[in-house]
């Protein structure tokens, strides 16, 4: 049996993942902002299977709350073998292009609070010398594209950060994962229009993530096809790319 700690258990990657966990039978710790939303799925994860839930609520964004929430889980599960970090807001890239406020509001979200998070995390993870990091990054944080470069940088920033945290703790034999969606169907994407071919389903992504952290993979993009897309969109000149309409 597995103790792992889901932070931004609402998001719907996040909860079609830890229905995967419940159904092996593995414990759980959720946290998430919205009370109503956090107890509807921790009763549906207690029917799939979970052998324990708990939950408690963070915004992420509350970096000196973080300690005490992650203290609670070590305690309620009996320490922690996993840790997903799932939370994220598709920044308004207009409104972060008008107002430094919005700029630094999407890096708090989408990039400080999960390092802040990480940094809590992995000197536990180190000293314990076991365990799992998986964080949700995305395809956006390979290369800065006119239309979410905000979110784009904040992801890369998540991205680096783990590349380095990675190395740091292998010598601890802590994995620690990226993961890096391509376009997913989810209420953060709800806005967009046209879901064309290149759209998955959460439930195909949670399968990726359960299974790249049962590998102990290092990065992952899924669905997998993504890598191959972001290797030609990463060697396109910038002469040609700035030219595009991405
Ligand atoms: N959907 C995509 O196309 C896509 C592609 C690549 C990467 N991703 C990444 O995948 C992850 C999961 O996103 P999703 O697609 O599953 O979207 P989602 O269902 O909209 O989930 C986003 C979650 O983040 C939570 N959140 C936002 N701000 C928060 C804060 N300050 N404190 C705590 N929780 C906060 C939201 O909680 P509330 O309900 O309380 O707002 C929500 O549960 C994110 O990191 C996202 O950037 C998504």
């Amino acid at each position: 049996m597995k103790k792992i700690l889901i932070i931004g258990a609402t998001s719907a990657i996040a909860e079609v993942t830890a229905r995967i966990f419940a159904a092996r039978g593995e414990a759980l710790f959720l946290v998430a902002r919205n009370a109503e939303r956090l107890q509807a799925i921790k009763a549906d994860l207690d029917v799939r299977g979970a052998v324990r839930t708990a939950t408690a609520t963070l915004d992420v964004a509350d970096v000196a709350a973080q300690q005490a929430i992650i203290d609670q889980a070590e305690r309620e599960l009996g320490g922690l073998d996993i840790v997903l970090i799932a939370h994220g807001t598709l920044s308004d890239q207009g409104e972060c292009e008008k107002s430094v406020a919005a700029l630094r509001r999407e890096f708090e979200v989408n990039a400080l609070s999960t390092m802040a998070l990480l940094t809590i995390l992995a000197n536990t993870f180190e000293a314990r010398r076991t365990g799992t990091l998986a964080v949700i990054s995305s395809v956006a944080g390979d290369r800065g594209r006119q239309s979410n470069y905000v979110y784009g940088a904040a992801k890369a920033a998540v991205t680096a950060f783990l590349s380095g945290l990675r190395q740091r703790l292998a010598k601890s034999n802590v994995d620690v994962l990226t993961i890096k969606p391509g376009f997913v169907d989810t209420p953060m994407t709800a806005n967009v229009a046209n879901k064309g071919a290149l759209w998955a389903k959460p439930d195909a992504v949670a399968a990726g993530i359960v299974r790249a952290i049962d590998k102990r993979r290092n990065v992952v993009y899924l669905p997998g096809f993504w890598a191959l897309i972001m290797l030609v969109i990463k060697h396109i000149p910038e002469a040609i790319f700035k030219k595009l309409k991405l």
